[in-house]
Formats: structure tokens, sequence, C-alpha cells
């Protein structure tokens, strides 16, 4: 299984919102990490066949997803950033509505209602009204309804964003259940909700990948590169000037300094170990900046 993205881009009047972007992605788990703004839900929605590109093409195992159409919507479970609800309905009640919009038949609807509203956690929940759900909760269910059709290919745009840190815990659990044989994409802008569950991390900026890899290689790009240390006040111009500066805080009369550069910056500095995190900084600190 694989799908493949060729020269893709989407141009909205002046703004180029993706820019050329090419890759294949195979089974596994893909963590699509950007700064806001530089294009996940543009991409992400020109996967699911929803946006159409102004250039290029994706390919789902050599056919192109506009030709397949319905049987591309088939294998395809897509969690938008903003899921519209419907407040009044049930958990059960919405889930089955979503199973007939996407044409499942009604016996096994029933069924597989239930199993999924168990898969998120949410059983206790099938009789209760939307509106009375927490964000977690309409998160689950938004992830629920994209697996009514057993998807080969899952995408989930934002998929954390507004969860409590025990939530996210819990979702990151549930991804990691899910991503046996199937594609999974998940477009967020926070490290940590990928760190732990993605076989492989794709950074997005400016409407292009700007690099992909394990989160191992990814890290190991900066392997002797990582420097911190505590420098005099006036100093500290000097060296965000001359540096990527991926972190800085002030404590006790110093200012502590976490950089990247290829020597010792100075003798107040000393090797620090790599993190993703650090990555993600040195790659969109330029934008930070602006
Ligand atoms: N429908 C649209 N019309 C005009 N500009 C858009 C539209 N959708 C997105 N954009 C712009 O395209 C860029 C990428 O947006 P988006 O794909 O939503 O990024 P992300 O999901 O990474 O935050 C942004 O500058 C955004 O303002
Ligand atoms: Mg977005």
């Amino acid at each position: 299984m694989k799908l493949t993205v060729s020269n893709l881009s989407k141009q909205f009047k002046n703004k180029s919102a993706v820019d050329g972007l090419s890759i294949e992605l195979k089974e596994g788990v893909y963590g699509l990490l950007g700064a806001n703004g530089v294009g996940k839900t543009t991409f992400i929605q020109m996967l699911c066949g929803i946006l159409s590109p102004t250039e290029g093409e994706i390919r789902f195992n050599e056919k192109n997803i506009m030709d397949l159409g319905e049987a591309y919507r088939d294998i395809l479970g897509y969690v938008p950033q903003d899921f519209g609800y419907f407040p009044e309905f049930t958990a059960e009640k919405f889930m089955l509505y979503i199973a007939a919009v996407k044409g499942l038949p009604a016996h096994y609807a029933k069924e597989s209602v239930q199993k999924l509203l168990g898969k998120v956690n949410l059983q206790k929940a099938s009789d209760k009204k939307i509106k009375t759900f927490s964000g977690g909760m309409k998160k689950r269910l938004g992830i629920a309804q994209a697996l009514l059709n057993d998807p080969k290919v899952l995408i989930l745009d934002e998929p954390t964003a507004g969860l409590d840190p025990k939530e996210r815990a819990y979702f990151r659990g549930m991804i990691s259940d899910l991503s046996k044989d199937r594609i999974v994409i998940l477009s967020t802008h926070i490290v940590s909700d990928v760190e732990y569950i993605a076989d492989e991390i794709i950074f997005m900026k400016d409407g292009k990948i700007e690099s992909r890899g394990s989160v191992r290689a990814l890290i190991q790009t900066l392997t002797g590169k990582v420097w911190e240390g505590n420098v005099a006040e006036k100093d500290v111009g000097k060296y965000s000037e001359k540096y990527s500066v991926v972190n800085s805080h002030f404590s006790d009369k110093r200012t502590y300094i976490r950089l990247i550069a290829d020597k010792k910056p100075s003798i107040d500095f000393k090797e620090a170990e790599p993190t993703l995190e650090d990555v993600y900084i040195n790659i969109f600190r330029t934008k930070e900046a602006e």
C-alpha cells in the first residue's frame, strides 16, 4: 500500500499554501509537524480529496485519487481540524448517521458503532447528547466516526488541540493501537504529541517538506551541535545574533541559553543531548522571530 504525492501545489489567490510538495508514504504512523500556517490543513484536505490541487497529483497504489473517487473514500478515514458535531444527537445516533452517510449496511453499522464507541472509551456515553461532552470526548467521537469504514488511510488534523495532558496521553495510546496495517497521518504543531508514536516525522515549512525521518535520525543531525550555558545578561544579544537559540531564560543573575552551533561557542557552554524539540525550533526559528 502506498500513497504517492507528486509536485503538489495549492494556490489561494496570491498565497501559495502548498508549494511543489512530493512524498511517498507506506504503512506506518507519520507525524506531520509544522508551525501554524505552514500548509498542513491544505495538504491534508488535498490528501482527502476534498480540495483540488492547483498542480500535481496524489495516487493511491498508482491510481489517481480523483479517478478512484468513491473507491478512495471507502478506504479513507478523516478527522478534520474543526469537526462539525450535532449537539442534540447522542453519540450513538451521530455514529449511525455517519455510517448511513458512508453507505454502510444497517445491520453492520449497529454492531460496529458499539464496538468503536468502546474502542474510544465512550461506551458509557453512547446515549448522552454530544452537547454535554468535554473537548476530549468530542475528539474521541471524531476518531470513532473516522474508523467506521475500517480505513486503510487514516488522517487526523490537529487531533490533540484542546486536550488536557491526561487526554493527550490516552490519545497517544489509542493511535498506537490503530496503526497496524494502515497509513496514519496526524498533523500537529506540538512535538510531544508525535515524538513517541510516529514511525516517521515529516517537517513541513512554507508549503514544502523541510525534512523527514525517524525521530532518532532527526535528532542525530544535531549531535555535537547543541550547547547550553549560563551567560551574563549583556552577552545574550551577542549569542542570539550569531546562533540559533532554542531556549533561554533568566535565572540567578545569569541567563541560561540553549543554542545550536557547529563548535563550542565559548568557555561558558557545555554540550547537551539534542531533542526533537531542538530540531523543531531550529527549523521554525526564523518564523517565530518574525
Ligand atoms: N481558503 C483559503 N483562502 C485563502 N488562504 C488560505 C485558505 N486556506 C488556507 N489559507 C492560507 O494558506 C496558508 C496555510 O494554511 P493552512 O493549510 O490552514 O496551514 P496550517 O494547517 O499548517 O496551519 C495560510 O497562510 C492560510 O492563511
Ligand atoms: Mg491546520
